[in-house]
C-alpha cells in the first residue's frame, strides 16, 4: 500500500514501539492518531510527532467507541490499525493473583479484541483495511514467569488468526509481529531491570519492520513477522 495519506490508528503510541511505528507512519506520509491513558504524555508526544491524540484506555468499551466516532469524524475512515498497547506482570505461578492476570487480559486481549473489533466494521464496509497486532516472541513458547503475558499474546495470535480468516475476503491484511526483547520502558513499568546494549533491538527496528509490511503491494501480505536481534550482549 501507499502510506502517502493513509489513515492510521496507533494504540499505545505514546511510547516505546507505539511510538516509534506512530513516528515512522507519520514520516512515511500517513494521517496518524494515537491513543494512550496518560492525557500529558499523549499531549507532549502528538505535539512532538505531528499527529493526532484521543485519550483511551483500550481495555475500556466507551473509550474504544468514542475513539472510532472522532477517527471516523475527523478523518472519515480508516486504514491501518496498529494494536500495539501492552504491559506485563511477571511472577511464579503459584503466587499470581487475579487481579494481576485480568489486568494484563483487559488490555492485552481484551483491549485488541474491542479496538480489532470497530476497525473491523470500519474495514469490511470500505471493502479494504489492514490490522497489525503487535504481539511477541511469547506468543510462541512459554517461559517461568510468564502466566498472564505469555497467556495474553498466545490468546492474541489465536485471534490473529480468526480475523484472517474471516476479513480476508474483504480485501482486509491482518498482521502479526512478534518482537523479541526491545528497550522500552516496558520492563520499568512492568517492574523488572532490563540492560541496555547497542546490540539489543530499538523500537526503531520495529518500526521500520511495521512499515516495510505495511509498503507491500496489497495484493500480499505478511503472515507473521518475528524479529530478533542478531547477538544480543547483555
Ligand atoms: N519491549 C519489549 O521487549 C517488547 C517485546 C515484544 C513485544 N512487546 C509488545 O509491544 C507493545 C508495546 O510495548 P512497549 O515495549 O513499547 O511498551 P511501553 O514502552 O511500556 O509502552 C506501552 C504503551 O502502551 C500504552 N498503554 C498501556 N496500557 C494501555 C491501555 N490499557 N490503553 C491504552 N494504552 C495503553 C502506554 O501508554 P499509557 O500508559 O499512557 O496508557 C504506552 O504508550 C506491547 O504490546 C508489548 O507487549 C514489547
Amino acid at each position: 500500500m501507499n502510506l502517502q495519506n493513509a489513515v492510521a490508528l496507533v494504540t499505545g503510541g505514546t511510547l516505546g514501539i507505539g511510538k516509534a511505528i506512530a513516528a515512522a507512519l507519520a514520516a512515511a506520509g500517513a494521517r496518524v492518531i494515537i491513543t494512550g491513558r496518560d492525557a500529558g504524555r499523549l499531549a507532549e508526544v502528538a505535539r512532538e510527532l505531528g499527529v493526532h491524540a484521543i485519550q483511551a484506555d483500550v481495555a475500556v468499551e466507551a473509550d474504544v467507541l468514542r475513539t472510532y466516532a472522532e477517527v471516523e469524524a475527523k478523518f472519515g475512515g480508516l486504514d491501518i490499525l496498529v494494536n500495539n498497547a501492552g504491559i506485563g506482570v511477571f511472577g511464579p505461578l503459584v503466587d499470581f493473583s487475579l487481579a494481576d492476570f485480568e489486568r494484563v487480559m483487559a488490555t492485552n486481549v481484551t483491549g485488541a479484541m474491542l479496538m480489532g473489533r470497530e476497525a473491523a466494521k470500519l474495514f469490511v464496509r470500505q471493502n479494504r483495511g489492514n490490522l497489525v497486532n503487535i504481539a511477541s516472541t511469547a506468543a510462541v513458547r512459554g517461559a517461568p514467569n510468564g502466566t498472564a503475558y505469555y497467556a495474553s499474546k498466545f490468546a492474541l495470535r489465536g485471534m490473529t488468526e480468526c480475523w484472517r480468516a474471516e476479513l480476508r475476503k474483504h480485501n482486509v491484511r491482518v498482521f502479526l509481529v512478534n518482537p523479541s526483547e526491545v528497550i522500552t520502558n516496558f520492563a520499568v513499568t512492568a517492574g523488572f531491570a532490563q540492560k541496555d546494549h547497542p546490540s539489543k533491538l530499538q523500537s526503531e527496528d520495529i518500526a521500520h519492520m511495521v512499515r516495510a509490511i505495511l509498503e507491500m503491494e496489497d495484493r500480499g501480505f505478511t503472515t507473521e513477522l518475528t524479529v530478533f536481534a542478531t547477538n544480543p550482549q547483555d
